[in-house]
């Protein structure tokens, strides 16, 4: 029906505004609507010849076919990977900031044919395709020509790391390879890409783009798939890390896939962001905060604000006008300009968002919709409010992924902050409130990688985005995104192993531990250390340690399981230490310092009669371990933050925030030093730490009790626990409250602790069995431990009117 302008200006009604999407369907047919791999720069037939179909969400038309890749896909494309790093790595960086900037360029200028493509592959509306996806993807970039540029000069004594597999959801098809793509190659790496099931044609499509815009054959190879050929790119050799963006669950298979294997592994998984209303806020501000934080790409962001927390007084107003917007959103034909919700990504996905929604309504939740149309056709679901949802439902702790947002009330802060971390994710929050000092408070205390204050779902390339907790760990985007990308000169990757190895496969260098033994008679056994006090070890068992000679030199407790769970408990309690001023923390470690220096020569004679060292040498490991102390006091208050230059009329901080409670494994060579070198940077950034001393010589360690007892380091800050490092290690991997875990011990110890950190998602910093010189300043001190000491929370201020 033709509509005259008089109807138009009385309903106020908008028309349909239809994108054309001929440049992008003209491409499908160029290609006669059929894919091969990209490897090597050419489209290469997949070995087994086994195809799928990838349709449009909101029509169910088929878009193209797709090859499925196989084992032999996957190795010709790392190999294609293998044989290009060489060449590639070894261009200036000058060189291959050139490189990246006619990517940028070249996929600018097909802005459009990408954003119809994704909108038709994804199902997005073509508004969000067009203003964020694409120019966020332009931008990487962009930015990354920049990060190639400068990565002698800023990231020095750094290496690449050779073929980074990396696998990409469905979500963000584009911008989620420009996540990757992007710092991998300026750092000099080469990458196989295995986009989603679902979406792999804009990555298609940015392959052409890399080949028109000269990249060199093998940098960037694309094999197509589901998740088997994610998997095999995961398992395949020749691969030095991994890169996932997708759900926990597999994330957590790529974790225990990858235990031992030495490659690197960053993690982005799902979340159940907060989005806290406090009732000084700007309610209709707030309302639009969370049409864009939930209604945008359907719900369909690990980020999206899916739980809106919202202070008691003012709920009720609060929910009425989010009802009363709710009516105004379209949902229908992602080609639309005027679309704000499209469709679903596929028919599996929006069965679980209806499955999840009617488990609630049952659960006992309240279901607000619409009432303006959903088109029967296609995969459309409507923006949905669920209010009155217990904190501990299934709908408050499971990620739906979809336009669905729970709601429940809080009172105070305190009871806002305990909501919002009441959680296994910890990726993103968004806090609306007026008054800067209650949003800075719930900022610091929330866990979580983003925090938006008074704004939400704010990317830029130049900040780092990430999460906490199941969130997964690593992060993209800035310049510590760079550092996943990047390892220090003289670390050994997997793919510098000969042939067939796996790191794991190195040789066990742990030194011959003394088997332990239940005593009897006197105890004159040394205790654990727990709380800031010695306690006897839960067993009631003891160990005898031995001299280099031989000879029994004095017994230690044995630890187990309870003990570690009563340290890791005390450690919690010692918030205290996280909470206090960096300056304070260096004034304690310091002291601490003073004190093993008062005590010198007696640690240097332990160490000499326990490793059999000579007097010098040994005298060398308490001295050296004096100065690593100052250094890391020193370090304290000094390694601090940045802010980030992202958009205008934005103040992005990127705060180094402390993991909470840390494990920490310590091998038995240089036992003094090692210990210091792992615990020291750990509190300097104020975590608090349960330390397992070499278990052959942890005398050293209960030696240590003085010590600390006459510093003023508060008690829990450092918990020391003796006995048998490789099963504590394993307890404290499988801890749900041990944020982090750091491991130096043996390659198969390393394994073993990867393995069982998947369960909780842990990150780990493992050593894969490879002897460390604690002595060597370069190697053993310095800002990589700090930046491991820490995870980074990335909060934007918006400022202006
Ligand atoms: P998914 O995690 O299975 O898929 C993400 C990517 O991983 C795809 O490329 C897929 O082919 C690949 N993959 C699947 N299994 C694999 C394996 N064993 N090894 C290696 N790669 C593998 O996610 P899916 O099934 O598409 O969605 C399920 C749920 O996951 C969603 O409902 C949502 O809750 C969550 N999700 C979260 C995302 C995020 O950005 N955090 C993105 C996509 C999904």
């Amino acid at each position: 029906m033709q509509l005259s302008i008089r109807d138009i200006l009385t309903t106020m009604d908008y028309g349909p505004a239809p994108e054309a999407d001929t440049v992008a369907r003209e491409w499908l047919r160029s290609h006669d609507g059929g894919f091969d791999h990209f490897i090597d720069n050419a489209w290469v037939l997949p070995a087994d010849g086994a195809r799928f179909e990838v349709s449009e969400p909101a029509s169910g038309r088929l878009l193209a076919e797709v090859a499925q890749g196989g084992e032999a896909d996957i190795a010709q494309a790392v190999a294609a990977a293998r044989r290009a790093f060489g060449p590639w790595s070894a261009l200036s960086g000058h060189a291959r900031a050139r490189h990246l900037y006619a990517i940028a360029r070249h996929l600018q200028k097909r802005e459009r044919l990408f954003s119809t493509l994704e909108s038709l592959d994804n199902g997005k509306p073509i508004r969000e395709s067009r203003d964020i996806d694409v120019p966020l993807a332009v931008r990487h970039f962009y930015h990354h020509a920049g990060w190639a540029e400068l990565v002698d000069t800023e990231f020095p004594d750094h290496r690449p790391l050779g073929v980074c597999g990396q696998i990409i959801p469905w979500n963000f098809p584009l911008l989620m390879l420009a996540w990757k793509v992007a710092p991998a190659l300026a750092a000099g790496n080469t990458v196989v890409l295995k986009p989603a099931e679902y979406t792999p044609l804009t990555a298609l499509a940015f392959a052409e783009i890399c080949r028109e815009a000269g990249l060199p054959p093998g940098v960037l190879n694309i094999v197509t798939g589901d998740g088997r050929t994610g998997a095999l790119l995961v398992e395949a050799g020749g691969v030095d890390k991994i890169a996932f963006t997708g759900s926990t669950e597999v994330g957590r298979r790529i974790r225990e896939a990858t235990a031992g294997t030495g490659k690197k592994l960053s993690l982005e998984l799902g979340g159940k962001s907060p989005f806290i209303v406090f009732d000084d806020s700007d309610l209709d501000s707030a309302v639009e905060g969370v049409v864009d934080s939930i209604w945008f790409n359907q719900g369909q962001v690990c980020c999206a604000g899916s739980r809106i927390l919202v202070q008691e007084g003012v709920a009720e107003r609060f929910h009425h006008r989010l009802v009363a917007r709710m009516e105004l959103l379209r949902v229908g034909d992602p080609m639309d300009k005027s679309t704000d919700i499209g469709a679903i990504v596929a028919p599996v996905q929006l069965e679980r968002i209806r499955r999840l929604v009617a488990q609630g309504c049952a659960e006992g939740a309240v279901c607000w919709q619409p009432k303006t149309p959903v088109p029967e056709e296609g995969l459309f679901y409507p923006p949905t409010l669920l209010t009155e949802v217990e904190p501990a439902s299934t709908l408050a702790q499971e990620e739906i992924f979809g336009p669905v947002v729970t709601s429940t009330t809080f009172r105070t802060l305190s009871e806002a902050v305990e909501l919002a971390n009441n959680s296994r994710y910890g990726l993103a929050a968004s806090v609306w409130s007026e008054s800067l000092n209650v949003t800075m408070e719930v900022a610091g205390r929330l866990k979580a990688g983003v925090v938006w204050v008074n704004c939400t779902n704010q990317f830029d390339a130049a900040a780092g985005f990430g999460g906490y907790r199941e969130s997964g760990f690593g992060r993209e985007g800035g310049r510590e995104g760079m550092a996943e990308y990047l390892a220090p000169v003289e670390s050994v990757a997997p793919s510098m192993l000969p042939a067939g190895k796996r790191l794991s496969a190195l040789p066990d260098y742990a030194a011959e531990v003394s088997v332990f033994a239940p005593q009897t008679g006197i105890d004159r056994t040394a205790k654990l250390y727990v709380g800031g006090r010695q306690a006897r070890p839960d067993s009631g068992y003891s160990a005898t340690i031995h001299d280099a000679a031989g000879h029994a030199a004095g017994q230690v407790g044995l630890g187990n399981r309870k003990d570690i769970r009563n340290a890791v408990e005390a450690a919690h309690k010692a918030r205290g230490w996280e909470t206090m001023t960096a300056h304070a923390r260096a004034q304690v470690l310091y002291y601490l310092a003073e004190n093993l220096e008062a005590r010198a020569p007696a640690f240097a004679e332990r160490i000499e009669s326990l490793t059999g060292v000579s007097a010098s040498l040994a005298k060398e490991e308490v001295a050296q371990s004096i100065q690593r102390i100052f250094w890391y006091a020193a370090q304290a208050d000094k390694y601090d933050g940045a802010v980030h230059a992202t958009r205008t009329q934005n103040v992005t901080l990127a705060m180094n925030e402390p993991w909470g409670v840390v494990g920490v494994v310590c091998p038995d060579e240089s036992p003094l030093l090692a210990l210091v070198s792992l615990v020291m940077p750990l509190l300097a950034m104020g975590n608090r730490v349960v330390a397992v001393p070499s278990a052959a010589h942890a005398l050293i360690a209960t030696d240590l009790y003085q010590v600390l007892d006459t510093s003023d380091l508060p008690g829990g800050a450092l918990n020391i626990v003796t006995g048998n490092a490789e099963e504590l290690a394993l307890v404290l991997s499988q801890h749900d409250d041990v944020a982090a875990l750091w491991y130096v011990g043996t390659a198969a110890g390393s394994a073993a602790v990867e393995r069982a950190s998947a369960g909780n998602l842990k990150y780990t910093w493992t050593n894969h069995g490879i002897r460390l010189d604690w002595r060597d300043r370069r190697r053993a001190q310095g800002r990589d431990y700090l930046r491991r000491a820490t995870q980074i929370k990335n909060i934007w201020v918006p400022y202006g009117e």
